[in-house]
């Protein structure tokens, strides 16, 4: 069996600071440290491993990098592996340099640059030409942009001189800015039809914090976004819901109904 090495490489520069979601470059539970690293090349090398084949070295560092830090993070990981090799005397046919392509949830229409990334990840594997292969694992930023959420708003409020809509769903829906700690970017879409006797709970030209039904004030959706105008009974749909919703959602919390999901195709 093939096996690339997980190596947690120290990133002591404050390369990672700013980042959302750190996996490495500091203490954490993914990868091993460089010395473990080198304990394991001689344990691969020792009798008994022999249907272990070493092919080179993974490291996924971080989420969330522009493509010019991506690229320095990748250029470290491919000169540390390629010094790890020389060192070992063993060939580096792969190094995976992971994924964490930014997704700026603060705006929507940005996308990373993969024309510069995959230019300098081109001219990185030219200035190692014995690295086989440059693997990347590009994550949300496929996905996140092919997904949205919609939920209907229940109430709005206001409490202590700040607004709230309760809407019917949730974190347990779609988990992922509660995780992170960003606002969901989204869209009101009016429904004029209001079918109760008494007023409609209205919030205008205002911030307003985006909650879900749990009892937790966990339960952020959104954290004073600005609407125009929000309406128990509207709807609002949650644009880059495409990656890290439901499947890292706790559906279970409280057992409120699972939102139904459709698939659009092009019309063809
Ligand atoms: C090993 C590995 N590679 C790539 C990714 C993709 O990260 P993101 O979707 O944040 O870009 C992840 C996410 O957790 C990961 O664990």
């Amino acid at each position: 069996m093939d096996v690339l090495l997980r190596a947690n490489l120290p990133v002591g520069d404050g390369a990672l600071d700013g980042v959302a979601l750190a996996m490495g470059g500091r203490p954490t539970p993914f990868g091993m440290d460089p010395d473990r690293i080198e304990d394991c090349l001689a344990l691969l090398a020792s009798p008994g491993f022999e249907r272990l084949r070493l092919r080179g070295i993974h490291a996924h560092l971080a989420s969330g990098l522009p493509a010019t830090e991506l690229l320095r993070l990748a250029e470290r990981i491919v000169g540390w592996s390629a010094g790890l090799a020389a060192r070992h005397g063993f060939p580096l046919h792969e190094v995976n340099v992971g994924g964490g392509m930014a997704v700026d949830y603060a705006d929507p229409e940005a996308r990373f640059d993969w024309t510069a990334f995959g230019r300098g990840l081109a001219d990185l594997l030219d200035r190692h030409p014995a690295l086989g292969t440059l693997r990347i694992e590009p994550g949300r930023a496929l996905t996140a942009y092919c997904g949205w959420y919609a939920t209907e708003v229940l109430d709005v409020k206001h409490s202590h001189g700040e607004a709230f809509a309760v809407v019917r769903g949730g974190t347990h829906h779609l988990r992922t800015p509660a995780t992170r700690g960003h606002s969901q970017p989204f869209t009101v879409l009016p429904v004029d039809h209001w079918p109760h006797p008494w007023p409609r709970p209205t919030a205008t030209g205002t911030r307003i914090t985006v909650s879900g039904q749990l009892c937790t004030p966990k339960d952020v959706l959104a954290a004073r976004a600005p609407v125009a105008e929000l309406r128990a009974g509207d709807r609002l749909l949650f644009a880059m819901a495409g990656a890290y919703g439901w499947n890292i959602s706790h559906h279970e919390f409280l057992m409120h109904p699972r939102p139904s999901f459709h698939y659009l195709d092009d019309g063809a």
